[in-house]
C-alpha cells in the first residue's frame, strides 16, 4: 500500500514564540532552527516578520542559513504585511508566504467589522499579492474551526482560485471536536473544486484539549500536512505538540501515513526548547515528560521487569530516552526493589530481599522517592557485610 506523506509544518519559532516568556534572542532561534532542520521538519514557520525589526531580522537570518526545510513568513492579508515578509524570505532556498484573515461569524464581524462578501475580496487579494513575490503562498482562514462550512468553502474555493498552493484552515480557538474537524475536512475536500493540487493543513489549538486528536482526525479526512510546535507550545493553551503527532502517525498510522521525522532528536529538542524558552515540560507530557517511560506501582513495575511492552507502547529508544525507568516508592514491590539493587551492583537472594523489602517500605513511606544513593546505605544496614 502506498503511504500517504503528511508534511510536517512546525511553528514553534512563530506560534511557540508568541507565549508570554518565550521570546527567544537571534541566536537562540538560529539554534532551534538548527535543530528543526536536523529533526527532518518539512516546513518551518521562522516568524511574523511585521511584528518587529527584531522578527524581521530573525526570519532573514534563518533564510539564509537553513536550507532543507520550506522557510515560511507569516503575514496578515494586508499589503504591507506581505512585503514585509517577502522581504524576510528573500534569501530563502524555498520561501513561503503565509497570509490570511479571520472567516468565522465572530472574526468578521466583531474583529474585522466587515462583511463575508469583503472578506472573500481581501482574502483573493491577499494571495494574489503574495503570488506576486513567492510561487509559494498558504492561506489561513482564521477560526475556521467555528467557520460555516458552506462559507468557508467559498473563501476556500477563491483563494485556490487565486493561486493558493497550501490551505490552512486553523482550529484557532480550540473549539472543534475531532468528528466536527474531520468533517470540515472532508467537506472542503468534497465541495471545492482542484483542492486536491493544494496541500490541506491542519492548525489546532489545544483549549479542550483536542489539538492532537482534531490534527489526527483532519490527516484521516485528507488533510497533508500537520501545523504544531515543540511541546505543544502556542498561543494559550498551545498548538498540536509536534512529538505528539508524529508518534500517534508512527505507531497507529504505520500503514498509510509517511512522516520524515527523526524521532530519536524529539527528546533532546524538547529539552532545547523547554530550557531557551523557560518553559518546563509537565512530567506527564506524553512522549517528552520526564515521567513518560517511568513506572512507579508495584504492579506496573513488576509487568515491564518481565517484558518492558507490557506496560510500553513505544521503545523510549525510538523518542530519544536511553531507558524506562523503574522508579522506587511506597508503592514499590520487590521485583522492582531486586531490578534496581542488581543496578548499583547487589543481586539479592530471596531471603535477603524478605529482609530487606520491609525496612525499603518503611524508608520510602518517610519520603517521596528512593533514590539511588540511598540504596547501598539501606543495603549495608540491613544485609551488614553485603554491601
Ligand atoms: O491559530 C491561528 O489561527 C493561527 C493563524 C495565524 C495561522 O495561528
Ligand atoms: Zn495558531
Amino acid at each position: 500500500m502506498n503511504k500517504k506523506k503528511i508534511h510536517i509544518f512546525d511553528t514553534t519559532l512563530r506560534d511557540g514564540e508568541q507565549v508570554p516568556g518565550c521570546k527567544l534572542n537571534h541566536s537562540e532561534k538560529l539554534k532551534v532552527a538548527r535543530r528543526l532542520e536536523l529533526l527532518g521538519v518539512d516546513v518551518l514557520e521562522a516568524g511574523f516578520p511585521i511584528s518587529s525589526p527584531g522578527d524581521f531580522k530573525a526570519v532573514e537570518m534563518i533564510s539564509k542559513e537553513i536550507r532543507t526545510p520550506i522557510i515560511c513568513g507569516l503575514s496578515r492579508a494586508i499589503e504591507k504585511d506581505i512585503e514585509v515578509a517577502a522581504q524576510s524570505l528573500k534569501y530563502a532556498k524555498r520561501p513561503r508566504i503565509h497570509t490570511g484573515i479571520g472567516t468565522s461569524h465572530e472574526h468578521i464581524h466583531y474583529k474585522l467589522n466587515s462583511t463575508p462578501e469583503k472578506i472573500i475580496e481581501r482574502a483573493t487579494r491577499a494571495v494574489k499579492y503574495a503570488k506576486s513575490f513567492v510561487e509559494d503562498v498558504e492561506f489561513y482562514a482564521e477560526d475556521a474551526g467555528r467557520t460555516d462550512n458552506a462559507y468557508l468553502a467559498q473563501v476556500i474555493q477563491a483563494v485556490v482560485n487565486a493561486g493558493a498552493t497550501v490551505l490552512n484552515i486553523p482550529d484557532t480557538t480550540g473549539y472543534c471536536m475531532p468528528n466536527e474537524y474531520g468533517a470540515k475536512i472532508a467537506y472542503l475536500r468534497d465541495n471545492v473544486i482542484g483542492i486536491e493540487n493544494c496541500i490541506l493543513s491542519t492548525h489546532c489549538h489545544n483549549d479542550l484539549g483536542l489539538a492532537t486528536a482534531n490534527s489526527i482526525a483532519g490527516i484521516e479526512n485528507g488533510a497533508t500536512q500537520i501545523e504544531c510546535t515543540i511541546n505543544g507550545l502556542g498561543e494559550r493553551a498551545g498548538n498540536a505538540a509536534l512529538e505528539e503527532v508524529v508518534m500517534v502517525i508512527k505507531q497507529r498510522y504505520v500503514e498509510q501515513f509517511q512522516v520524515d521525522i527523526n524521532t530519536k532528536l524529539l527528546n533532546s529538542i524538547s529539552r532545547l526548547v523547554s530550557e531557551s524558552m523557560s518553559m518546563i515540560v509537565q512530567p506527564n507530557k506524553a512522549i517528552v515528560g520526564e515521567n513518560a517511560f517511568a513506572h512507579s506501582s508495584g504492579i506496573h513495575q513488576d509487568g515491564v521487569i518481565k517484558r518492558r511492552e507490557n506496560y510500553e507502547i513505544m521503545d523510549p529508544s525510538d523518542v530519544g530516552v536511553d531507558q524506562s525507568r523503574i522508579v522506587l516508592t511506597a508503592r514499590s514491590g520487590r521485583a522492582a526493589l531486586a531490578y534496581r539493587c542488581k543496578d548499583v551492583g547487589v543481586d539479592l537472594a530471596k531471603d535477603e530481599l524478605d529482609i530487606l523489602y520491609p525496612a525499603f517500605i518503611e524508608l520510602a513511606d518517610s519520603k517521596k522517592e528512593v533514590v539511588t544513593s540511598d540504596l547501598l546505605p539501606l543495603i549495608k544496614s540491613n544485609l551488614g557485610l553485603r554491601a
